[in-house]
């Protein structure tokens, strides 16, 4: 079988593209442990609520311990179910305060959907049947908005809370506004 020069010269470069390629997947995914945010940890996305984490009491911000905290989330569509104030109003905003380590997990009942927290790190894809959990921690004070984005339906533009990032450590962290 003949190959004409450049044909040859094409099939090397293709195929030194393909390895190169791979072996920097290989690297971020073996090597530095890059891997999607699930960690593999899978639920039942028509009965979040046999998890503990995803109970209605359970939703929205916890403190666990001295500037450690855990923000359990409920997507659905249209919205993020943080849980209820003292009131009973749908919490729509969340205080940490600076410097706090935040574990988000985040779980979907229906479709997939982002939680992205606008300026900081926190960026996950949310899919049925998996937890979503991220570790961040919160050091530049200032309000985020927690958004979507991942197209979800017609009211993926509607999926939105605030995050608020406070100097303040008194703060009442319930405190919806
Ligand atoms: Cu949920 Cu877009």
């Amino acid at each position: 079988m003949h190959f004409h020069k450049y044909e040859k010269i094409w099939l090397i470069f293709g195929g030194a593209s393909l390895v190169l390629f791979l072996a920097i997947l290989g690297f971020g995914a073996f090597y530095l442990g890059t891997h999607p945010q699930s960690h593999g940890a899978i639920i039942d996305p028509e009965n979040v609520e046999a998890n503990e984490a995803f109970q209605k009491e359970n939703l929205g911000l916890t403190k666990v311990d001295e500037d450690k905290y855990i923000v359990n989330v409920v997507a659905s569509a249209f919205h993020y179910d943080l849980g209820n104030d003292d009131n009973g109003n749908a919490v729509s905003r969340i205080e940490i305060p600076k410097g706090s380590t935040v574990l988000f997990q985040v779980v979907t009942k229906d479709v997939v959907h982002g939680f992205n927290v606008a300026g900081t790190n926190v960026n996950m894809m949310v899919e049925p049947g998996y937890i979503s959990s991220m570790e961040v921690q919160l050091n530049k004070t200032g309000e985020f908005t927690l958004l979507c984005n991942e197209y979800c339906g017609v009211g993926h533009h509607m999926m939105f809370a605030t995050v608020e990032v406070v100097d303040d450590e008194s703060s009442n962290e319930t405190a919806a506004k």
